[in-house]
């Protein structure tokens, strides 16, 4: 079995960080979304990994490596333009030659492990596998229809739903989906939706095995879903204390990176304080994650995610529901006149108070 995951999307529903990071390395938890799922393949056994990849190759290229510090060897794909998920697959006909393997979205987290499902596509052998999980938007994904147990039809953001199973981002195929990619025309938005080839695939008779999976799954393609995938993963961290504690309170599930200083403050978990981070008289509530190098002075920070090199000093009121770049910097300034000093890059977000 081979892995392939799909890293070529351009994540503009997360702009302005989007500009400059690549959406499959914005961090939950202070991890790379796209690691957990380079994890994910690795520990359900999976050695060769193709990244597809597209604009932010370099990026992804430089994070990831040659992927032996995940216990895999990683082979970048390109593709040269985000034309839809069944065209990655399309050009990494190559790659994975007449082996099994699993699709992975490299926006995508999933929480069951993978291991029995890629044991049981391979000793069960259908043509493909997919997963699904009931959501109540179901119009904003992919979605199947079954009958006895069967995948009948699946519908790409349907208007009328025919079901709440929504696709996961997660896929299992032979060597019949390249013969789908191929006859598939592109969708009204213009791609190659993987949803379509699987279609075609029922149509032809092939064996389609749906697994309707219980614990959680997110799609990261906006703003409320990295929160919320920040949430539910802080929830499952091992309290560790390698950093310095001065004068500082720590409720719950709270992890503080070798080298940071918590000076005079409270964390109150489950969070995360970065290596080398600095917090000082300073208030980090729960579901937070304080990248490396941050620093964090006379504020309130919750809910919220800090990306590596920022500061944030004296604000008056508590930051809350935020995703915050790197290197940029928030104070308070006592120059005259009292006004907003602001620079800040295209489509970026500022609620006031
Ligand atoms: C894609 C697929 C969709 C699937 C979803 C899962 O949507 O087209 O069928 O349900 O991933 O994350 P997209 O992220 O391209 O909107």
């Amino acid at each position: 079995m081979k892995g392939l995951i799909l890293s070529g999307g351009r994540g503009t529903r997360l702009r302005p960080i989007t500009y400059t990071s690549a959406k499959q390395l914005l961090p939950v938890a202070n991890k790379p979304i796209l690691f957990y799922g380079i994890e994910a393949l690795a520990a359900s056994g999976i050695r060769e990994i193709g990244i597809v990849v597209g604009d932010t190759k370099h990026e992804i290229m430089e994070a990831v490596s040659d992927g032996g510090r995940f216990g895999v060897s990683v082979t970048y794909i390109e593709q040269e333009a985000p034309l839809g998920l069944a065209h990655a697959v399309l050009v990494s006909e190559r790659f994975i030659g007449r082996e099994r393997f699993v699709v992975y979205l490299g926006d995508n987290l999933v929480r069951e492990p993978l291991a029995p499902l890629v044991r049981a596509f391979q000793e069960m052998e259908p043509n493909c596998q997919i997963l699904l999980a009931r959501v109540p938007n179901p119009q904003q994904f992919g979605v199947a229809e079954l009958k006895d147990g069967k995948v009948v039809r699946l519908v790409e953001k349907p208007s009328k739903p025919p079901s709440n199973l929504a696709l996961v981002g997660v896929y299992m195929f032979d060597h019949h989906v390249f013969d789908a990619v191929k006859a598939i025309k592109p969708s009204w938005r213009g791609e190659l939706e993987i949803t379509d080839a699987i279609q075609w695939l029922i149509e032809r008779g092939l064996t389609v095995r749906p697994h309707v999976i219980e614990g959680w799954w997110k799609d990261t393609g906006k703003l409320e879903d990295i929160l919320e995938a920040n949430r539910i993963i802080l929830d499952t961290l091992e309290p560790r204390v390698e950093g310095e504690l001065e004068a500082s309170e720590i409720h719950g599930k709270v992890v503080i990176e070798a080298g940071a200083k918590i000076v005079q403050s409270v964390v109150r978990g489950p969070a995360i304080i970065g290596k080398g981070a600095m917090i000082e008289n300073a208030y980090i509530g729960p579901f937070t994650a304080i990248g490396d190098q941050v620093v964090i002075r006379g504020s309130e920070v919750e809910h919220s995610i800090i990306l590596e090199g920022s500061s944030i000093t004296d604000v008056g009121g508590r930051i809350e529901s935020s995703l915050v770049g790197r290197n940029v910097t928030i104070y308070r300034s006592e120059a005259k006149p009292r006004s907003y000093n602001l620079m800040l890059g295209d489509r970026s977000q500022v609620g006031l108070i």
